[in-house]
Formats: structure tokens, C-alpha cells, sequence
């Protein structure tokens, strides 16, 4: 029998819960209504989120005698927009919402990230809660605090750190997640592998396959992810050094997102899958780690149906020049060195600005 599995975010005062598990939507009433000071709740999503859970949640508020008010953004990257959060935030401001109320964000990345960030500056910082609706979101985005939207210089570029108040991860929601995104959610789950926990990557070698169709699995595979995330957070919430160990794969990725103009031709954890590949290249070809590892790293993507190599991008890429320059606008260049995640070894990952640039143009195919 599956269970709901909590893991805290030992932040303080900032302190939060991460409740992972099935039923937690039809459940919510009772998850928020210790947080709410007056029942009610304004809640942010988009409009294909909204047609899939938005019923079942104002049913469970409803249940719970807490009224919500709900505003359904359209979905996609392009809503981490100046426009979508004036539009977001003024609608919050004429839900009338008070300091002392919570904003809940029910979507995937794009919706919490946005919604956190208008919780954050409305009136100075109201609380808000987190209802992850994608594998992406669940083991990633929606836990740490980070929040914001893009500029049309760079993605993420505006933004505040702001803690959610309580995240509830129903796994019963990725169900409705189209095959695709689903596996791309997938990438940022074995990224925890390749950073921090071989024995995770080696199970995942071994039950990546089903997760999709194994719910406990599935359930232990959120739950891991969210407590390794859990404990780089708490160690460093704003980024000043182990958080970094997060963004592995990150660099190349964002490379390459930037390189297909964000479109469908490579969705954002597609990207990390091929960044970790990338990032596990570079590191055995400057002798940092086993030879045999990117090979590794690249067969347990393809056999989850994710790509891993360059070639894997449909349509003609950029050359390796082109590509480092679009690396090097990543927000994670110190000082104008570039910074990058690479790994000793599976489970081994650590921060450096030593790349060697010949052995990282050769990785990109220059
Ligand atoms: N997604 C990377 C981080 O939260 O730091």
C-alpha cells in the first residue's frame, strides 16, 4: 500500500514540508487549512492544467469549507512573462488578497515559478503553496524557493528566491502527463543519480523502465529525488556553493534550449539528459572520471526513451563555437569564467571554473 511520504525542508523559520504520495489533491483541504488564516485561497494555473485538475481541487477546497478563486494562465514557456506576472499579480490584488492569505500554484514549472515569484513581491511576500502537477516540477522546481520569470535576454534571469509554505507532490496527477513530458521530467530525476547517489542510479537503472506504470516505484523515485534536493537546499539555500551541484547537465542544456529557440524540438529536461551525456564526456575526457561512464549515462537515457547525444536533436544544430559562446551567457559564469558541473565518477559531481576549453570544444562536435 502506498503512502503519503513527507519530507522537511529544514530551512529555519523558512521550514517546510514536502508531502509526496497519491489522493493528496482530493485531499488538499486538509493539507492547507492549518495554513490559512480565513478560508480562502486564490490559486494560479494554466488553462490545460486547469482542465484537468482545477475541478477536483476547488471540490476538495470546497469540501473543506475553504472558498478559492482560481485564474488560469495559457500554458507554456512563454507565460514566465513581465506580462503574465503584471497580469497574475493585479489579479491577485483584486482577489483582494491580504499578507496573511496563501496563493496556491497548481501546475507544472512554469505556473509555480511564476506564481512563487508574484507571491513574493505582492504586498512585500505572501505565503504560497506548491501543487506540482509534472514530473518536473515534483522532484525539482517546486521545492527550494527559487521563483521567477525570463527576460527576453535569458531564461530565469528575474526572479527571487521566496519558500513555499508546504508542497504537495500527488504522484496520481502524472498519470495525465503526456508520454513525453514525462520522460523528460525523468531527466532531472537521474540527474540525482549521476550527482550525488550511484546506488539511486544503479536502481533506476533497473526500474527507470516501469516508473510509468508502478506507482510505489514511481512514489520512491519522487521521494528520493525530493529528499536529495532537500538536504542540497538546506545547506545552501541561495546558491553560494553545493546548490550549483543541481544545475549538472544545466549549462549544456540551457545551450541547447537556447539553440532551438525553447521550441518542441527539445523540451527542457531532453536538454538535461543530453547535458549530463555532455558533462560526463567533458569529465572523461579530462581524465577526471571513468573512461566507460558517459557511455553509461547515454544507454540508461536512450533505454528511457530520452535523448542523449547531440545527433539526437532533430533538425541542423549550431557548431560547437556558437554553442560555447551561448554557454558562456548562462547566469552560472563567475566573473566571466565559466562554471561547470563536472563528476568524478556516477554520484560524484562537483563545481569547478577549471574546464579545459579544447576538450569541451571536442565534446560539442568542433
Ligand atoms: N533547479 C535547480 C535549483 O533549484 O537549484
Amino acid at each position: 500500500m502506498t503512502t503519503i511520504q513527507t519530507v522537511p525542508v529544514a530551512l529555519g523559520e523558512r521550514s517546510y514540508d514536502v508531502r509526496i504520495g497519491p489522493g493528496l489533491i482530493a485531499d488538499a483541504g486538509a493539507h492547507l487549512a492549518p495554513l490559512l488564516k480565513r478560508p480562502r485561497v486564490a490559486i494560479v494555473t494554466d488553462e490545460t492544467v486547469a482542465a484537468l485538475h482545477l475541478p477536483a481541487l476547488t471540490a476538495a477546497l470546497a469540501a473543506a469549507g475553504i472558498e478559492a478563486a482560481a485564474l488560469a494562465l495559457p500554458a507554456g514557456e512563454a507565460t514566465k512573462s513581465w506580462a503574465e506576472l503584471g497580469r497574475t499579480v493585479e489579479w491577485l490584488i483584486a482577489q483582494k488578497v491580504e499578507r496573511g492569505d496563501l496563493i496556491v500554484a497548481l501546475g507544472g514549472g512554469v505556473i509555480g515559478d511564476l506564481a512563487g515569484f508574484a507571491a513574493a513581491i505582492l504586498r512585500r511576500g505572501v505565503r504560497f503553496a506548491q501543487l506540482p502537477t509534472t514530473l518536473l516540477a515534483q522532484v525539482d522546481s517546486s521545492v527550494g524557493g527559487k521563483t521567477g520569470i525570463n527576460s527576453p535576454q535569458g531564461k530565469n534571469l528575474i526572479g527571487a528566491f521566496h519558500q513555499p509554505s508546504v508542497v504537495l507532490a500527488d504522484i496520481d496527477v502524472l498519470a495525465s502527463l503526456p508520454e513525453r513530458d514525462f520522460r523528460a521530467g525523468y531527466g532531472e530525476v537521474a540527474k540525482y543519480g549521476l550527482l550525488g547517489d550511484a546506488a539511486f542510479f544503479a536502481w533506476l537503472e533497473e526500474n527507470g523502465p516501469r516508473l510509468r506504470d508502478d506507482r510505489a516505484a514511481l512514489q520512491h523515485a519522487v521521494a528520493h529525488s525530493v529528499a536529495m534536493k532537500a538536504d542540497i537546499v538546506a545547506r545552501d539555500e541561495t546558491e553560494q556553493g553545493d546548490r550549483a551541484l543541481l544545475n549538472l547537465g544545466h549549462t549544456f542544456g540551457h545551450a541547447l534550449e537556447s539553440a532551438t529557440g525553447y521550441s518542441a524540438r527539445l523540451l527542457h529536461g531532453e536538454g538535461v539528459a543530453i547535458g549530463c551525456t555532455l558533462a560526463f564526456d567533458l569529465s572523461a575526457r579530462m581524465g577526471l572520471s571513468p573512461q566507460e561512464d558517459p557511455s553509461r549515462v547515454a544507454a540508461h537515457f536512450a533505454a528511457m526513451g530520452l535523448p542523449s547525444r547531440l545527433a539526437d536533436i532533430p533538425g541542423d544544430l549550431l557548431g560547437a563555437d556558437a554553442l560555447i559562446a551561448l554557454m558562456g551567457q548562462d547566469k552560472k559564469v563567475v566573473e566571466g569564467r565559466l562554471r561547470m558541473i563536472l563528476a568524478r565518477g556516477i554520484g560524484q559531481a562537483f563545481v569547478t571554473d577549471r574546464v579545459d576549453m579544447v576538450a569541451l570544444r571536442a565534446v560539442l562536435g568542433g
